[in-house]
């Protein structure tokens, strides 16, 4: 079946959907997206996606194309087309293919935004095997740029630490700045120490993930504790637990952090049990 996909207002096949060479997301990665997750053909968290997509244009000074509303028809009617039950969709917005390269912003009246939206199937997404058997993580320099709270496609170097952990037969990378882990390359990294779950506080250095938001208000609900503060890979190796969230992979354990294991070595009671909850309650708040 060929993937329908929505460019600029039009449902195409993949096949025939294009953006311009000039397009300012494709030449100077001046474009932000959103990922959410589909499970039993329902949005999970779409109303968080949707308020960070406008804070992410908002902090670039790049125009709303589009109502909330309007957002999620196009996701459902995206969903319906592709017949997806469990997987993703992808949105990002650029800000628009200008007539040539120039590093200085077009102007909005002449130059509109690049719309352009798409589904991945992912049957059993939330079945994922990896969740028994936890994620191996490595450790990188995080070199990226300063406002990682703005979820722009800049995702050169998390690619490159995807490529790192790969090289060293792992799962995945956290990064690490002054001393301390900032988050995964995409996803939020935490730690669990007896009944304390523990993860950096929001600012500019991490994204602020809307899984995060859920799972932290959740864990707080079933009587865990929460802290939100600066920890290092050291203290991490030494945890009982650790895990990453993400919308695409919801809390998924961690075992194995540069080469130490993690508690146990084995997937820990904590992080499988907010794993439960968090796909629990997010399907019962599916739209
Ligand atoms: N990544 N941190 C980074 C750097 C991320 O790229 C992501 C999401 C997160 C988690 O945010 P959320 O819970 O809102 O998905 C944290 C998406 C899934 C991606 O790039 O595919």
């Amino acid at each position: 079946m060929t993937r329908t996909v929505y460019v600029n207002g039009e449902y195409l096949p993949e096949t025939e959907a294009k953006v311009s060479i000039f397009d300012r997301g494709f030449l100077m990665a001046d474009a932000v997206y959103e990922v959410t997750s589909v499970l039993g053909g329902k949005l999970i968290d779409f109303e968080g996606h949707a308020v960070r997509l406008a804070r992410s244009l908002n902090e670039l000074d790049m125009p709303q194309p589009l109502s909330k509303d309007e957002l999620l028809d196009i996701h459902r009617e995206l969903v319906l087309l592709n017949d997806i039950t469990d997987g993703m969709i992808y949105l990002q917005i650029s800000r628009g293919a200008p007539n040539d390269r120039d590093f200085v912003f077009p102007d909005p009246e002449t130059t509109k935004p690049t719309v352009v939206l798409f589904t991945q199937n992912k049957p059993g997404l939330a079945q994922s095997p990896v969740a028994k058997k936890g994620l191996k993580v490595i450790s990188i320099e995080d070199v990226r740029w300063g406002r990682r709270d703005i979820k722009t496609v800049q995702l050169l170097y998390p690619s490159m630490g995807k490529m790192m952990a790969k090289k060293a037969g792992c799962d995945d990378a956290w990064m690490v700045e002054d001393g301390f882990v900032t988050e995964g390359t995409s996803n939020n990294a935490y730690i669990i120490k007896g009944n304390k779950i523990i993860t950096r506080a929001l600012s500019n250095d991490i994204l602020h993930g809307i899984t995060r938001a859920a799972v932290l208000r959740f864990a707080r609900e079933a009587q865990m504790d929460v802290e939100e503060r600066n920890f290092t890979i050291a203290e991490a190796q030494d945890a009982d637990e650790a895990f990453i969230t993400s919308a695409s992979t919801f809390v998924m354990p961690v075992v194995e952090i540069d080469g130490a294991a993690v508690g146990t070595g084995a997937v820990g009671p904590m992080a499988t049990r907010l794993r439960e909850i968090y796909l629990d309650e997010s399907m019962k708040t599916a739209i």
